[in-house]
């Protein structure tokens, strides 16, 4: 049985990874700060990357660890740079195995989404540039990587901790009002989508770029009503706000996006519908 190291499991995708790349392989589930006897790897400190590798002996990484946050990046590029980037290269540093990263379409101006794998990157916030540069990293030295691109991710179990469909639900649940911008375009996409398109891209060693998105492109604000329908909450209590009026740190790609025909033909996949998404996060919640 193969092994993966996973970094970074605590978050919402590694949740989900967890959970479909379990029966299958060997994991050693790793992330920054962990509950008791987890396996604690900062990807920043070498020295202890180093000793994980040396005692796991992964055939596969699952880099899964990143800083998310958007505005905190801004607010710290050199932490951003040491995460997003050293972190990668930390982790590559003598392991000749096959390399995942899970990127972003943060890496585009949002311009002119969406955006396929071919499409000029051009990055417009720290999070976006530090992503970028981890991925050209890899491409040009890490033979066995695997970089796919997603965007939106969300998930709502029990173990969630921060997610914007959890965000959602639990406001509109309390009765709060919630503000939510109209104006930035992508396709959100369940983390239980992409945990089997990365359990199928590790199976036939798909060394190359892919981009995956859930198949509904909308807008954030349309996204949000569509949660509130799925989980019988009050959509009067949503109202649209402007990117521009959330006066928010880093600068976001607006239409942004992911096209998804080169993974579909390359694993023979068909993108799920949001609302399939959403409605069986909501039977996972209640059952
Ligand atoms: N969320 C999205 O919308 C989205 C979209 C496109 C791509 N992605 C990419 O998808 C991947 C997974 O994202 P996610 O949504 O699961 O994010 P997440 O919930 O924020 O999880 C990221 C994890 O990385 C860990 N981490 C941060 N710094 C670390 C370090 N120095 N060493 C080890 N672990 C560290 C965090 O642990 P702590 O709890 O200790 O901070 C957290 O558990 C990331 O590469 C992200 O860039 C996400």
């Amino acid at each position: 049985m193969e092994s993966i190291l996973i970094t970074g499991s605590y978050g919402q995708l590694g949740i989900a990874c967890i959970k479909y790349l379990k029966s299958n392989f060997k994991l050693f589930i790793s992330g920054r700060i962990v509950p008791n006897n987890g396996m604690q790897l900062d990807i920043t400190n070498e020295k202890t990357v180093d000793q994980v590798l040396a005692e796991t002996k992964p055939d596969i990484i699952l880099n899964l660890a990143a800083m998310t946050d958007v505005d905190e990046c801004e607010n710290d590029p050199s932490m951003a740079r040491a995460i997003n980037v050293d972190g990668v290269k930390n982790l590559c540093n003598g392991f000749k195995g096959h390399f995942i990263q899970i990127s972003t379409d943060y890496v585009f101006d949002g311009r002119a989404g969406p955006y396929s794998e071919s499409d000029k990157t051009n990055p417009i916030s720290v999070y976006g540039r530090t992503k970028l540069d981890a991925d050209d990293w890899l491409r040009a030295n890490h033979l066995g990587t695997t970089i796919l691109r997603t965007n939106v991710l969300y998930s709502y179990t029990k173990l969630t901790q921060a997610s914007f469909v959890k965000w959602v639900v639990d406001a509109l649940s309390e009765r709060k009002h919630i503000h939510v911008v109209d104006d930035q375009w992508n396709n959100p996409t369940w983390t239980e989508s992409l945990a089997p398109l990365i359990e199928n891209l590790i199976k036939v060693k798909a060394f190359d770029l892919f981009h995956y998105g859930d198949a509904d492109r909308m807008n954030r604000y349309d996204f949000a009503l569509i949660i509130a329908k799925v989980f019988d909450l009050d959509t009067t209590l949503v109202s649209p706000i402007s990117t521009a009026d959330l006066n928010q740190i880093a600068p976001r790609p607006l239409r942004s996006g992911l096209k998804t025909e080169k993974i579909e033909s390359a694993l023979g996949i068909v993108p799920n519908s949001v609302e399939t998404c959403l409605e069986k996060i909501r039977k996972q919640l209640f059952k």
